[in-house]
């Protein structure tokens, strides 16, 4: 089975902040840092160092040469990655004091997606093989579509949420991994338990994965719910920890593993990516998060 994500690929440019800027303020900033990111790579990323064989799909300009170079490093497979004559998407963000973000995104080259690309694109992949989508690219609603008419298993972490999901068939998604605020947003309920129930009657054939942030996370698929809390630690960004999660998440099914330990090796992975800057490079490897459980 092989897992396929048709997602963004941003340069992030992350500044140290007291807090997050207010409306009108100007701030000196502590540190900026820039680092590979975007929601599809994090999680392709977190799926390779997890031990899946995953293939990464997006585009990126003459300025995001380093994705490749990144993907050959973690062992992501780039072959359905183009570059085109547009700026790789990036992003601004701002990390307070208490390693909390909030990110500005600029699509460039990751709204730049074309039918025949897709069609491409999964022509090289078949019936149970999974494909990963954020809503960080163009083209969304035809994704899923086409795949579903291969039979692919689609797995949806509908973030950032916003109006152009409402033209997606979400019936169509096998797995949702998604954070409390995406699930409100898709539900119009406020509690976690609320929250599953509309999404379980929403789409009664799905797996869903909630994140809950300090309250860890949930599962719930046919009448089956188990929850996993957080591992505590100091965080210093919390950039990519729902990313690391879904990688992890995703790897775990796809090796079989029962749910409880899937969740519980996921809220490790994420935990240790917590404790480091950055995304991409933040994600740790299977072997680390291994020996953290052991410990
Ligand atoms: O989920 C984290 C990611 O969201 C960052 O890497 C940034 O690029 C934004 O897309």
């Amino acid at each position: 089975m092989k897992v396929l994500t048709i997602g963004s690929m941003n340069i992030d440019h992350v500044y140290s902040l007291d807090h997050i800027v207010q409306p009108g303020e100007t701030l000196t900033t502590g540190g900026m840092n820039v680092f590979l990111g975007g929601k599809g790579i994090n999680q392709s990323m977190a799926l390779a160092k997890a031990g899946a064989e995953v293939y990464h799909s997006g585009m990126i300009g003459e300025d995001g040469k380093m994705f490749l170079d990144a993907c050959a490093e973690y062992g992501v497979n780039a072959d359905f990655i183009r570059t085109i004559d547009e700026k790789t998407g990036h992003t601004i963000i701002q990390v307070d004091k208490n390693a909390q973000n909030c990110i500005l995104l600029y699509g460039g080259a990751n709204q730049c997606l074309t039918e025949e690309f897709v069609d491409e694109v999964l022509s090289h992949f078949e019936k149970g093989d999974i494909l990963l989508l954020q809503n960080e690219v163009n083209l969304l609603p035809y994704i899923i579509d086409k795949a579903y008419e291969r039979g692919m298993q689609i797995a949806l972490n509908p973030s950032p949420f916003d109006d152009k999901l409402n033209a997606c068939d979400l019936t169509k998604i096998s797995i949702f991994l998604l954070n409390e605020i995406e699930g409100g947003q898709i539900t119009g309920e406020a509690k976690p338990d609320a929250i599953l129930d509309k999404l379980e009657e929403l789409y009664p054939e799905a797996r869903i994965v909630l994140t809950l942030g300090s309250d860890g996370s949930m599962y719930a698929h046919k009448g089956e719910r188990f929850e996993q809390p957080i591992f505590k630690v100091q965080a210093v960004d919390t950039t990519a920890a729902g990313d690391t999660f879904t990688g992890y998440f995703l790897a775990g099914l796809i090796d079989g593993m029962p749910v409880p330990e899937i969740l519980r090796m996921s809220a490790k992975a994420s935990s240790i990516a917590v404790t480091r800057p950055g995304a991409v490079q933040s994600i740790p490897y299977r072997k680390e998060v291994d020996e953290a459980l052991k410990g």
